[in-house]
Formats: C-alpha cells, sequence, structure tokens
C-alpha cells in the first residue's frame, strides 16, 4: 500500500508543454482514474509517476518519499500497458515469472508464485501456452498477472482495455475492480471511456489540455460539474448545453429565439449578460403536448432497448432527451421539453466554470407542478 503525492508537477518536450502544473494526492488503497480526451496528457502522467519519463518541474512522492531520482524499479509500481507488451517467445508462466527471474528468485518459488498468481486471474490451465494462442482478454491477464506477482504497492493502468470487445471491456472491467479490492494496492487507471472511469473510480481525476478540470467521486463530479469542459464530458449522452442572455426585467433566459422563465432570484444572482446552462438528457421530461413546457421538433429518435434518446430540435439546436418505452414519438412530431430548475447547471461563459445558484423552491412550475423551465 502506498500514498502518492503530485505536487505542481509539469512536463515539456522540447519547448513543448504539455502538463502545465498538477496538485494530486491519492491515498493509499485508493482506485484513481484519470479521464481525459487523446493528448491531454494521461499517459505523460502515469509514466512519470512509474519513472519512466523525466519530470521537468515538480515532485511526485511516493508514500512520502520523493521519487523524481529514483529508477522504475526502485519506486514499487507495476505497470499494465495498452498494448500488453508480452515477450511472444515465452509461455504464459514465462512471462509471468519473469521479473522474478530477472530478480533471482529461485525457481521452486517461483513456480509457486507463478501457479498462485495464475490462479488469481484464471490462467492456471494456460501456462504452457505461447500469447499468439491466447484470446485478447487471456493476454490482458497475462499481462496483468505479470504485474501481480511483483506484489507493488502501486498498479498503474494505461488504458489496458481498448484493445478489448466491448463485451470483454465490461466483464474485464470488473475483474480489476473485484482483484483491486482483494490485493487492495493504490491503483491508478487511465483511460479516455467515461463509463470505464465512473464505474471503476474511488476518485476521479478529469483533465484537459494538460491541467486538472475537476477531482471528486464520480457521481459527485456527475451531479456538480466544475465546468463547461467537465459537464460536456461526463455523462451519456451528453449534457444539453446552450448560451443564453439573462433578462433581468422579464426573469427570462433567452435562447435560440426562445424566452425561458426563471425566477426572480435566481436572475439577481446571475446577473446580467451571459450564461452557459446546462441540463442532462436523462433530467428532462418529455410532455406529450406543446403546454406548459419549451416546444420542439423531434428530429430522431435512438432506441436503446431499455428506453429512447429523442433529438429534438428548437430553432435549428440540437437538443436530447430520455425517455423509456412507453414515451412513443416520430421524427417531425411536437414535443413539450420540461426542464427542472434544480437541475440545471449554470457556467461562466468566459471562465468555463460552474456559477453555483440558490434555487428558489418558489420558483416558476412546469406542468407537473415541479420548478421548471417553461417558454414565456
Ligand atoms: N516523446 C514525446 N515527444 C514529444 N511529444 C510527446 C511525446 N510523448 C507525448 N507527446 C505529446 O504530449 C501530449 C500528451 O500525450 P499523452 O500520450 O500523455 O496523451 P494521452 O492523454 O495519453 O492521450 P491518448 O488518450 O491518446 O493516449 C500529446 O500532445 C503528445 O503528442
Ligand atoms: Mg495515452
Amino acid at each position: 500500500m502506498a500514498d502518492i503525492e503530485i505536487r505542481a508537477v509539469r512536463k515539456s518536450y522540447g519547448k513543448n508543454p504539455i502538463l502545465h502544473g498538477i496538485d494530486l494526492a491519492f491515498a493509499s488503497g485508493e482506485f484513481v482514474v484519470i479521464l481525459g480526451p487523446s493528448g491531454c496528457g494521461k499517459s505523460t502522467l502515469l509514466r512519470m509517476i512509474a519513472g519512466l519519463e523525466e519530470i521537468t518541474g515538480g515532485e511526485i512522492a511516493i508514500n512520502r518519499r520523493v521519487v523524481n531520482r529514483l529508477e522504475p524499479r526502485e519506486r514499487g509500481c507495476a505497470m499494465v500497458f495498452q498494448n500488453y507488451a508480452l515477450y511472444p517467445h515465452m509461455t504464459v508462466a514465462g512471462n509471468i515469472g519473469y521479473a522474478l527471474k530477472v530478480a533471482g528468485v529461485p525457481k521452486a518459488e517461483r513456480l509457486r508464485r507463478i501457479e498462485e498468481t495464475a490462479k488469481i486471474v484464471g490462467l492456471f490451465d494456460y501456462l504452457d501456452r505461447k500469447p499468439a494462442a491466447l484470446s485478447g482478454g487471456q493476454r490482458q491477464r497475462v499481462a496483468m498477472a505479470r504485474a501481480i506477482i511483483r506484489e507493488p504497492s502501486v498498479f498503474l493502468f494505461d488504458e489496458p482495455l481498448s484493445n478489448l470487445d466491448a463485451k470483454l471491456r465490461v466483464t474485464m472491467r470488473a475483474e480489476i475492480r473485484k482483484l483491486h479490492q482483494r490485493l487492495s494496492a493504490t491503483s491508478v487507471f487511465v483511460t479516455h471511456d467515461q463509463v470505464e472511469a465512473m464505474t471503476l473510480a474511488d476518485k476521479l481525476v478529469v483533465m484537459n489540455k494538460g491541467v486538472v478540470e475537476q477531482v471528486g467521486q464520480p457521481l459527485d463530479i456527475y451531479h456538480r460539474p466544475a465546468s463547461i469542459f467537465v459537464a460536456s464530458f461526463i455523462g451519456a449522452p451528453a449534457m444539453n448545453l446552450f448560451d443564453a442572455d439573462i433578462d433581468l426585467d422579464g426573469a427570462c433566459l433567452a435562447f435560440a429565439g426562445a424566452k425561458l422563465l426563471i425566477d426572480r432570484a435566481l436572475a439577481a444572482q446571475l446577473g446580467a449578460g451571459t450564461v452557459t446552462v446546462g441540463i442532462r438528457p436523462e433530467q428532462c421530461i418529455v410532455a406529450p403536448d406543446a403546454k406548459g413546457g419549451v416546444a420542439m421538433k423531434v428530429d430522431f429518435v435512438e432506441e436503446l432497448g431499455s428506453g429512447r434518446v429523442i433529438h429534438l430540435e428548437l430553432n435549428g439546436h440540437p437538443f436530447a432527451a430520455c425517455v423509456d418505452e412507453q414515451t412513443r414519438v416520430r421524427p417531425g412530431d411536437w414535443i413539450s421539453l420540461v426542464m427542472p430548475l434544480a437541475q440545471l447547471h449554470v457556467f461562466d461563459q468566459k471562465t468555463g466554470r460552474r456559477i453555483e445558484v440558490d434555487l428558489d423552491p418558489r420558483a416558476v412550475r412546469g406542468p407537473a407542478g415541479q420548478p421548471a423551465l417553461v417558454t414565456v
């Protein structure tokens, strides 16, 4: 077990700054997921923890010991890579036990530990096979076993599931989580898949363009995204986001030719100007007729089996709403979209950061009696 501290860490390649001052603290035994779009610097950060990449500025400490100058093997980390990096000429047993062989562990003990580790990942019957004769998921497990056998205090995973098919990804995700519970080493897992991130993380770190946008528990981030970037990156289908002008006199948000009524207290809190407003498709309510909510035209419908996503249009602006199987609509239909006020996210348009607002419980009422955005 180990805790990790990352203090003001920067990275440049030549003159190109890649990471712009990262501050993070991971507790011992925590499962941390680093999520962000391609190129934002996730792998670079992970490789700096592992010692595979030089640190340009700042400090990384593992168990309160600064590791900036330590060799990778002195850091107590084991890394699992996206492409598994197995030795093709060695058997599964050879691959799993390679680090122990290099470390000079006697053969009998080595074999015992190889068998024990192979059992943990369900590969005991495959010890004599070569990697070429394994499925993608089995190869992935060899890579995991190779990390586990070293009994590291920190596991570092760089998109280990991205080469697997959708079904296997889900299975392996559950296995990695179970394994973590069993071994309770600190795990840092990098991915650009937000579902993977939400389901695996105790602590989620959302990165964008070399900076940390938000750190927190997955559900907290889902419910209170700190920025427009996080709001749009977390959640599927993506949050509806629109720029709205605040009309203080009428207590309205003007958006796409529609005027949406908000309560006076909320308008006063926001002040005059333009804000970015967001609401998740799963929080919108689709009413059958155009009374009460905001009238929108159905563009197309996506069937998900368990429900459907309705893609809507308001004067050329796209909107999405999730509905259950019972709600039947067709392209071209007009529906009324109710956006409960309590579910609105408001962001500063210039900084992109969240604005905390206090909603008056006596605010404007939608058709079902709940405070909601309705057209004036
Ligand atoms: N050795 C290198 N030399 C120069 N630039 C590099 C090097 N390695 C990475 N970069 C650049 O650093 C940035 C961050 O790369 P990194 O691999 O950390 O991204 P990532 O978040 O892991 O992306 P992905 O999800 O695609 O794996 C990218 O713009 C990349 O081009
Ligand atoms: Mg990467």
